[in-house]
């Protein structure tokens, strides 16, 4: 098969397309034939070398597929060949065939293309992780979105519609209008505001119940300062830089505050299973009918990877990138 590789750790310029090993599916895994994936920060972390594959998955790049199933492992019963699914990887997805366990595909809702369901698991399973699993964030609470327009972010966004939770976000100033579009009630210019003063402001000195947090070091004291009494942070990136000193930790034990860290690649495959299910039962009938969507900035041929990573690299993307693999 062909699949998107690099010809060593480095920049896009190193992406080729190239022959590689069909993978093939284990007892209870199916073989999807990729009609589409998405990019993710975590593929760009991979190619610099800063991020490989969990021990004994594809080394290939590519967290998420849509596609249709094309050969079952001799113990599948979910699925037959032919039927439409997306779902999350460890990696692999930047390629014409990929192996998934039948336990963490999902069918594409007839009214989503394949492009729009590649666009989907990492993203929203992402934010479901976070908010809804970690945080615990209800009906009524406030949160604090960072990168607002991002993949995540715009899923994060959603969801806290979803469940009726007041969301706030940062997010450079021309991408506030798809910010407020998905529901935010205000939007932060990071670059020329201070989020933990505006976010005070805006809750008459409260604070919020939870922030979802992709910067790390940059932001911690200000994310400190912006959480309510026995407020939830959860991180998902260091963006911002891993090292935080002079940290005033007495906010933590005033405020009661939890810190919580978390990357899902590595997760088991029963922990994946259960978030898929518990994931599915929220959402999918609000992608059926649309309440739902993915957020899809841009489309490249797969020819057009390493563009695609150079418009990611830019932060010029409002929502996902997609590549359509032909
Ligand atoms: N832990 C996990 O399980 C997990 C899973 C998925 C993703 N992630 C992480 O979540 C983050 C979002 O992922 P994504 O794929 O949704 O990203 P994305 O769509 O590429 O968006 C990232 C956005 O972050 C903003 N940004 C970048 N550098 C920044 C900085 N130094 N300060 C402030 N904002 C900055 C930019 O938007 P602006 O133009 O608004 O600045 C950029 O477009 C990434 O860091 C990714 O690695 C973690």
């Amino acid at each position: 098969m062909r699949a998107i590789q690099f010809h060593q750790f480095g920049s896009a310029e190193e992406l080729y397309l190239g022959d590689f090993f069909t993978p093939e599916p284990a007892a209870h895994e199916i073989r999807v034939k990729v009609k589409a994936t998405a990019l993710n920060r975590a593929d760009l972390l991979q190619r610099e070398g800063k991020y490989p594959p969990p021990a004994g998955e594809s080394p290939i790049m590519g967290l998420e597929i849509a596609g249709t199933v094309e050969k079952l492992g001799e113990k599948v019963e979910k699925w037959k060949i032919g039927d439409r699914v997306c779902g999350l990887l460890a990696g692999g997805g930047y390629a014409e065939y990929a192996v998934i366990h039948e336990d963490v595909a999902m069918p594409i809702p007839e009214s989503l293309d394949f492009l729009a369901a590649a666009a989907i698991p990492e993203a929203f399973l992402t934010a479901f992780q976070a908010l809804i699993w970690i945080a615990k964030l209800k009906e009524g609470e406030t949160l604090l979105i960072h990168a607002g327009a991002s993949g995540v972010g715009t899923s994060a966004l959603q969801l806290a519609r979803l469940i009726g939770a007041r969301a706030f976000v940062t997010a450079s100033a021309e991408k506030h209008g798809l910010c407020l579009t998905l529901g935010a009630e205000q939007c932060i210019d990071y670059k020329t505001q201070d989020f933990a003063d505006c976010i005070l402001d805006w809750t008459k000195g409260r604070g919020a119940d939870v922030v979802l947090d992709f910067l790390g070091a940059s932001y911690l004291e200000r994310n400190l300062q912006s959480l309510a009494m026995d407020g939830r942070m959860v991180m998902l990136a260091i963006m911002g830089g891993a090292q935080a000193a002079g940290i005033n930790l007495g906010i933590v034990l005033m405020k009661r505050l939890s810190i919580q860290g978390s990357t899902l690649r590595a997760r088991t495959l029963t922990y994946k299973t259960e978030l898929t299910k518990a994931f599915m039962e929220l959402t999918w009938d609000h992608f059926a009918n649309g309440s739902l969507f993915p957020v899809v900035d841009k489309i490249f041929p797969w020819e057009e990877v390493a563009q695609a990573h150079l418009y990611m690299e830019g932060n010029r993307n409002q929502g996902k990138i997609v590549l359509s693999v032909e």
